[in-house]
């Protein structure tokens, strides 16, 4: 029976993980092993299982997670958790743990990287290891503007990072397939993920607010026709969840993403964010402006998106915006190639991310990107 060492279950990537496994697996076919941060394994426990109600599962379905399903543990400090037993009896790893944030957190580095680094080499040890399937970011090859990024291409080194956020995510990949050549690694690089198919943005509103703010605004630094290359999490999670387990996986190295076909262009986004709000769309009131411009009118953020603070805005339409501007897409040839199916398109899903964030304002559904 494949035992499954997954981190970051308390988070979004890694709680769709868990919410993946037990929609499809029952109890007795997989044993599940999650790392989370906590003080005792009961409070990890409550952790986890508050962090899956998000993902609409059952009360049974929730209680079939018990205390034997958690390793409590922190990887800025991975000596602790990496002598528990339990850890040589492991057959796959999906390590989704990471400090995911655009701010500038100081454990950035330490966590990303240094516990990262000093679990994977742990993990490289153990004899029963079928597979580490590790969660980097599509980011992180920081890619040409108007592109498409192959699978085949090097990170592009003629590039700047936007934040330090993704060159920690190209770090660790290099260093583990450097001090790690034995471990049986595969990375998968994600793409934008926002909210849920079923869901919407209860498990997380990550990213979609920076939609909702720019219609709000009516501006921002992207043209209307640029397209984005955004993902659910529950379809990130059903490929991961393949990556980990399949046999057909013969690359070490995937793109979870929406690919050029699938891309989203902003003005569907502004059309289903009307259609689903019942109002029209902003298509002949919008304004492509720069950050420059943008910081000429920091004084009327508040009446627009009610009480803010004017520079955290200004810094996320700096980070989301050079984001966006890139016009990127990447793609996902190697996971139609195992007949995995392409995503649901965003705009299918997004009346659900905008009733699930109904009520809540710009500054209250971004402070989950800036932990
Ligand atoms: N969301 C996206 O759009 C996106 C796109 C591409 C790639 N990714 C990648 O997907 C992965 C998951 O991101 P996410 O969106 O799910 O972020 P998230 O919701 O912030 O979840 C991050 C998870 O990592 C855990 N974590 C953070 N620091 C830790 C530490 N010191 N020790 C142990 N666990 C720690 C968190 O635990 P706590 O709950 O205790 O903080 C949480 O469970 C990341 O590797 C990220 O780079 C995300």
């Amino acid at each position: 029976m494949p035992s499954i060492l997954i981190t970051g279950a308390s988070g979004f990537v890694g709680g769709a993980v868990v919410e993946h496994f037990l929609r499809q697996y029952p109890k007795n076919e997989i044993n599940l092993l999650l790392l989370v941060r906590a003080e005792t394994t009961a409070a990890g426990l409550l952790r986890i299982r508050t962090n899956l109600e998000k993902f609409g599962l059952n009360s049974q379905q929730l209680a079939s997670i018990n205390e034997e399903n958690i390793l409590i543990g922190d990887l800025s400090e991975p000596e602790a958790f990496t002598q528990d037993p339990r850890i040589d009896n492991v057959t796959h790893v999906i390590n989704c743990a990471a400090i995911a944030s655009f701010g500038n957190n100081p454990a950035l580095w330490r966590v990303n990287v240094d516990g990262s680094l000093a679990f994977a080499q742990r993990m490289a040890k153990v004899k029963s290891l079928q597979r580490f399937v590790h969660v980097g970011t599509a980011m992180a090859s920081m890619p040409d503007k108007d592109s498409v990024f192959y699978e085949d291409m090097p990170d592009n080194a003629h590039n700047e990072d936007l934040v330090q956020y993704t060159a920690s995510k190209r770090a660790i990949e290099n260093l583990i397939r450097e001090h790690c050549p034995d471990l049986p690694f595969v990375v998968a690089r994600p793409s934008i993920i926002v909210g849920h198919t079923q869901y919407g943005c209860r498990p997380s509103s990550s990213i979609f607010w920076v939609f909702l703010m720019a219609l709000k605004l009516k501006k921002f630094t992207c043209q209307l026709d640029d397209k984005i290359d955004v993902i659910p999490v529950d379809y990130c999670a059903m490929v991961l969840a393949n990556l980990c387990l399949s046999e057909e996986v013969k690359h070490n190295f995937y793109h979870i993403s929406s690919g050029e076909e699938m891309c989203t262009p902003f003005s569907a986004i502004d059309e289903s964010v009307a259609k689903a709000n019942n109002t029209s769309a902003i298509v002949n009131d919008y304004q492509q402006i720069s950050y420059q411009e943008f910081t000429g009118i920091r004084k009327q953020f508040k009446d627009i998106l009610g009480p803010c603070n004017d520079k955290i805005i200004l810094r996320a339409i700096k980070l989301y915006g050079g984001f966006a501007e890139l016009n990127v897409k990447f793609d996902n040839q190697r996971l139609l190639d195992m007949g995995i199916p392409r995503p649901m398109a965003f705009t299918r899903y997004i009346d659900k991310c905008v009733s699930t964030t109904q009520g809540l304002s710009i500054p209250e559904l971004m402070m989950v990107d800036f932990k």
